[in-house]
């Protein structure tokens, strides 16, 4: 893969289509860093997502979010970043990961998110009916992850078979 100026490829999807799974998959492949947006709010807050939902408020993560995203696409490391599933609600966010970065869109049916996700207790927006919830905000984001020129449905697939195909996008590409 060149170097050039886009040196990020961003992986943004709906919680539960495995963006922190590849990332980490692509790094080994890529022998680039991997790095989880949503750790780095926790680390940088020292506090979990649920709590700074609690305490603060959607409102105050989504800051907080676009300041770590902002400061992971502006370094000079070439990286391979995984965002929160509502990084891309915000235009800001969405213009910045297309200036910085080749940014790729996961996807999944509902029901394979369900799966996924139904024991998870860290995810504040998916807390009670995990299925309703689900369901709810896929509808509410439905074109969300629509920007990002790559689109890769994951549903079905192995891990391994996602990044294969994420590698041949990308080598296609001559990126
Ligand atoms: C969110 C997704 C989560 C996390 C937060 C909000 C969302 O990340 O940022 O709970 O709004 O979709 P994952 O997509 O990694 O679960």
């Amino acid at each position: 893969m060149k170097q050039n100026n886009k040196c990020k490829i961003v992986l943004v999807g709906f919680m539960g289509t495995g963006k922190s799974t590849i990332a980490a998959l692509l790094s080994a492949h890529l022998n680039w860093r991997a790095v989880d947006s949503d750790a780095v709010v926790v680390q940088s807050q020292g506090r979990a997502i649920a709590q700074i939902f609690e305490a603060e408020g959607e409102a105050e993560f989504r800051k907080i979010e676009t300041n770590v995203l902002s400061d992971l696409l502006n370094s000079d490391e070439q990286l391979i970043i995984a965002t929160g599933g509502g990084a891309v609600l915000s235009d800001h966010n969405r213009t910045m990961m297309l200036d910085h970065g080749i940014v790729i869109a996961l996807h999944a049916t509902a029901e394979a998110i369900v799966e996924r996700v139904k024991h998870d207790t860290g995810r504040p927006l998916l807390q009670g009916d995990v299925h309703q919830n689900v369901e709810k905000l896929m509808r509410v984001r439905k074109q969300a992850y629509d920007f990002a020129p790559i689109q890769v449905d994951t549903t079905g697939k192995s891990s391994h078979t996602v990044v294969a195909e994420i590698i041949e996008i990308l080598t296609n590409q001559q990126l």
